[in-house]
This record gives structure tokens, C-alpha cells and sequence, in this order.
């Protein structure tokens, strides 16, 4: 019986992997430049943390959050995003103790029930950074510009990509700013969407991000959160803004982007890609100032981001961005002939391998023209291991991409590989 993989559960076939690998190179290299040690956190964590964290309300968790109770009837949940996570893990070792900057990142799977389309799985992978300890406004810039570079060193292009910025304010705008939303829906309730109807009561901010059209439509009149700031998130928005300048990186002010979590205090990005269509969103994040405290810590200003593997990887795969690496192919395809040069061949590829040099043969039973055309499609170079050769303690090196061949011994060649290898060229 054949049983079927999830849906919105993607295999990433080893097609695809020489691509992923280079990005999680790329990705790792970026945010190391910019002073980030990576975490591992656990990809099942207790609901609450996920409820609490990014709030009841937002559709994260009320619908897409993978929910089960563990044998002894605890409530746990496949993690949705990390940034929760990092925050309880900061928390429960108190990083804090140290009283510096924790500059953290991850890169892992997370699981969200969602409708699956192109760039939108139900079990996706993020990349993201946790800059914990700082409400520097020039943090947020330097967060912002490491999204940039890292798009730079996969060589996208600016003028595909842009930058959204906003400012939703701090707890203490958020209730004066929820009032103006709730007033302004109000009067256009029969606008909205049931869902939003509701949200009209519950979280208004949540109408801002409503897919729905008529929603879209009534929201684009709404008033703006960069309208409700108090004066010291003015400031810290403005420095925000004056730090990007300075950087050179061009972004467009959007009153409309309120993301989707609750958590958010302050700024909020979005880096989106014009070749993505409706999940444009390379890569989302912003400010969360008031997380590590909601989760048990001391007051802690933080900010950073996190992207989607999958969409990174359509974007640099169909759009300007670097071409896709060949598959590497082993360095060396082992052709024995004859049954004595068949049980010489698994000692030779051992010692082979043993040195570094990346060797198979073949296992298929193929004729002798059959096997030589695996090599030519897998491998740098062949060796073929005759009966003859054999007898004399030889061996044939062939370079396959120029056709030149040399016999050498079969025992010097075993103890230093490379440097025969390197003499057939
Ligand atoms: P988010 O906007 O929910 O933010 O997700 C960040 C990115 O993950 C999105 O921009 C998108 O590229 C990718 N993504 C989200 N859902 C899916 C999906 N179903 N399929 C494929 N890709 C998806 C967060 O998760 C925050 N934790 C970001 C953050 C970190 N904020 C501060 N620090």
C-alpha cells in the first residue's frame, strides 16, 4: 500500500538541495559578519508559549497552530515561528544575566495550517536573527540592512526587492490607536468581512491585514499608527528612518503593515519581492519590546526578522539571483572488469575515501560501455581496474572531461590519490 506524504508537506528532492545548501551557507556566513551565534531550540514547545507569545487573537494561533496533548494530556504545539522560542530559551538560561546584546539565530522547520499555494506550505523553513537587550534605534537599521545583504551576496537585485517600514507604536499607543481603528470600521461594519466584524470587537488592528478585498479596500482609509505615536516612538521611528538613509537603503513608509503577530512594539518590516506574487514577503519582522518581559523576564527591548527558505529559494532559483550550482560530481567512478578486479574495488574505494577523493562504482551489473557512461555523467575521472592492470598491480586513470588517460601503480595510488589524480589532467 503506498502511503502519501502530507499535504502542504514538501519532500526537498536532492535536485533541490544543492540550492538549499548554498543558501543556508550564504545565510550563515551573512549573519555571522554581523556578530550572530546560532540556537537550536526544540521544534515542539508548550502551546501557551505560542498563545501568550504571539497572542490569542492573531490567525497564527487561533487557526493555523498544529495543537496535540502529549501522552500525559499536556497541551503542545508544533512551532508556528521561533522568535517565541528564542525568547523563552533567553529567559529560562538567563542570557539576560550577562547583561549584553544576545545576538541570536536559527534556521529550522516551523508548521502552520495554512491554504498551500506557491510560496506557502504548511511545513515551511525559516532563517531568522534575535537581537535581544537593545532599543537602539540604529539596531533596528543594522537588521534591516543584514536582509539586505544577505540579498546582495545571492546576488539579487535591488530593484526586485522592496522594503516596507512602519511604526505601530508601544503599548502605551496601542489603546488610543485600537480606538481611532475601532470608531473609523464602525462606520463602514457593513464593509467588512464577518471575520473582520468580529475583529471589530476582539483586535481591530488585525482588520489592517485582512486579505479579504472589500477589506483591503475600506483599510486603505484607515487612520495610521505612525499618526498615533508618542513622542518618543516619533523619535525612535525617525532615527529609524534616518539610519536607513544613511545606510542607502531605500524603503517605502507603509501605513498598512501591521504584521500578523501580536508582539510587535515600535517598527515593523516586510523585505518583498516583486517576482513572488500575493506571498511577496521574503522576509518579515520588527521591534518586540515588550516579549521577554510577557514571558517571564526582566523589561528587554528586541528586534530582528525572519524569511522563508522555500520563497528564497524561487527567488534566487527563477529571478537574477545567483546561478543555481551544479550538482557537484564525485570525483572519481570506479570501473573494475572481471571478478578478481570486482573484489579488488571495495578496498580501493575505502582507501580512496579514506583520503578525501568522493568515489563509487557500480552496483547495477553494467557492461563495461554502460558503466563508462556513468562516470562521463557522474564523475571527474575514472579508473578502470582490468584484469591485466590488475595482474601487473596497475591501474587506468581516465580525466573525463578531457579524455586523456595514464596507468599508474595501483598501490602508490591508493596512498596518495590526489596527486596521481591531478597528474592525468
Ligand atoms: P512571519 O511574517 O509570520 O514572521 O514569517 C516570516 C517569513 O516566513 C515570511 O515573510 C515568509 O517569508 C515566511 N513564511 C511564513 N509563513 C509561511 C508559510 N506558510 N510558507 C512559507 N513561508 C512562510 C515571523 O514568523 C516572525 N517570527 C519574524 C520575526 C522574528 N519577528 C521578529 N523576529
Amino acid at each position: 500500500m503506498r502511503v502519501e506524504g502530507v499535504r502542504g508537506m514538501r519532500d526537498i528532492l536532492p535536485e533541490e538541495t544543492p540550492l538549499w545548501q548554498r543558501l543556508e551557507g550564504e545565510i550563515r556566513r551573512t549573519f555571522s559578519l554581523y556578530g550572530y551565534r546560532e540556537i537550536r531550540v526544540p521544534i515542539v514547545e508548550r502551546a501557551e508559549l505560542f498563545s501568550r507569545g504571539v497572542g490569542e487573537e492573531t490567525e497564527v494561533v487561533e487557526k493555523q497552530m498544529y495543537v496535540f496533548p502529549d501522552r500525559k494530556g499536556l497541551t503542545l504545539a508544533l512551532r508556528p515561528e521561533a522568535t517565541a522560542s528564542v525568547v523563552r530559551a533567553y529567559v529560562e538560561h538567563g542570557l539576560y544575566a550577562k547583561g549584553d546584546l544576545a545576538k541570536l539565530y536559527y534556521l529550522g522547520a516551523m508548521f502552520r495550517y495554512e491554504k498551500p499555494q506557491l510560496g506557502r506550505q504548511r511545513q515551511f523553513h525559516q532563517y531568522g536573527v534575535e537581537a535581544i537587550g537593545s532599543g537602539d534605534p540604529a539596531l533596528d537599521a543594522e537588521v534591516m540592512d543584514l536582509a539586505w545583504a544577505l540579498m546582495e551576496r545571492l546576488n539579487l537585485r535591488r530593484e526586485g526587492l522592496f522594503l516596507r517600514v512602519n511604526s505601530i507604536g508601544c503599548r502605551e499607543d496601542r489603546p488610543p490607536y485600537r480606538e481611532a481603528l475601532r470608531s473609523y470600521f464602525s462606520a463602514h461594519e457593513g464593509e467588512l468581512c464577518p471575520e473582520c466584524r468580529r475583529r471589530l470587537g476582539t483586535n481591530p488592528l488585525r482588520i489592517l491585514d485582512c486579505k479579504e478585498e472589500g477589506c483591503r479596500a475600506v483599510a486603505r482609509g484607515a487612520p495610521r499608527s505612525v499618526d498615533h505615536l508618542c513622542p518618543d516612538c516619533h523619535a525612535h521611528f525617525a532615527a529609524v528612518r534616518g539610519h536607513l538613509q544613511e545606510l542607502g537603503l531605500a524603503h517605502e513608509l507603509d501605513p498598512s503593515l501591521v504584521r500578523g503577530l501580536d508582539y510587535y512594539t515600535r517598527t515593523v518590516f516586510e523585505l518583498c519581492s516583486r517576482d513572488l506574487g500575493a506571498q511577496d514577503a521574503l522576509l518579515g519582522g520588527g521591534r518586540y519590546d515588550g516579549l521577554v518581559e510577557l514571558l517571564g523576564g526582566p523589561p528587554t527591548p528586541a528586534v530582528g526578522f525572519a524569511g522563508g527558505m522555500e520563497r528564497l529559494a524561487i527567488v534566487v532559483s527563477s529571478h537574477g539571483g545567483a546561478p543555481l550550482a551544479p550538482e557537484a560530481p564525485i570525483d572519481l567512478f570506479l570501473v573494475p572488469i572481471g571478478d578478481e578486479a570486482r573484489r579488488e574495488a571495495p578496498k580501493l574505494l575505502a582507501a580512496l575515501r579514506r583520503r578525501g577523493i568522493s568515489a563509487d562504482t557500480d552496483y547495477m551489473g553494467r557492461s563495461l560501455r554502460k558503466a563508462m557512461g556513468v562516470a562521463g555523467r557522474s564523475a571527474r575521472w575514472a579508473a578502470i581496474l582490468g584484469g591485466d592492470e590488475l595482474a601487473r598491480g596497475e591501474i587506468k586513470l581516465k580525466d573525463l572531461a578531457s579524455g586523456s588517460e595514464r596507468t599508474v601503480s595501483l598501490s602508490q595510488f591508493g596512498t596518495d590519490p590526489a596527486a596521481f589524480l591531478a597528474g592525468v589532467a
